[in-house]
């Protein structure tokens, strides 16, 4: 069943939370993601810095990592915010990530006036690559 749009509202007041915990030292912008599994619990994720800057972990990919070392594998939407104020899109890594491990789930934006906007997976990593690929090895 779809979830409601006050789900969605609260999954935003979620990753709202989480972004206070973000660790953005250096390049000062904290984003904060609320992950719905369908079990109902939510997995919330921030931006983690490092000063060997390739080790950073940006903060859907903290969400998704936390709910995987639970045991939790299916996930209906992730929101996702940062205090620059306009609407943040995940990155290309963590689209990759969410893809393969979350599938098709809708991908919540919102700014910070409270706007919402809903993709969905597919649409924002079309053709992705998938462990499908690897079980096709011959
Ligand atoms: N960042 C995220 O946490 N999620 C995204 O989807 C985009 C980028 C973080 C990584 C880094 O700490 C900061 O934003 C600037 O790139």
């Amino acid at each position: 069943m779809p979830a409601s749009k006050r789900t969605y509202h609260s999954l935003v007041q979620r990753a709202r939370k989480a972004l206070r915990h973000s660790h953005a030292p250096f390049s000062g912008f904290r984003v904060g993601a609320a992950l719905l599994a369908n079990n109902g619990r939510i997995y919330h994720g921030c931006n983690i810095e490092n000063s060997s800057y390739g080790l950073t972990i940006c903060a859907e990919r903290t969400a998704i990592f936390r709910a995987i070392s639970d045991g939790v594998h299916k996930f209906q939407a992730i929101a996702i915010v940062s205090d620059e104020g306009g609407f943040t899109s995940p990155c290309g890594a963590c689209r990759q990530v969410l893809s393969d491990l979350a599938g098709n789930i809708d991908v919540i934006l919102a700014d910070h006036r409270g706007q919402m906007k809903v993709f969905k997976m597919k649409n924002l990593l079309p053709h992705p690559f998938t462990p499908e690929n690897l079980r096709k090895r011959s």
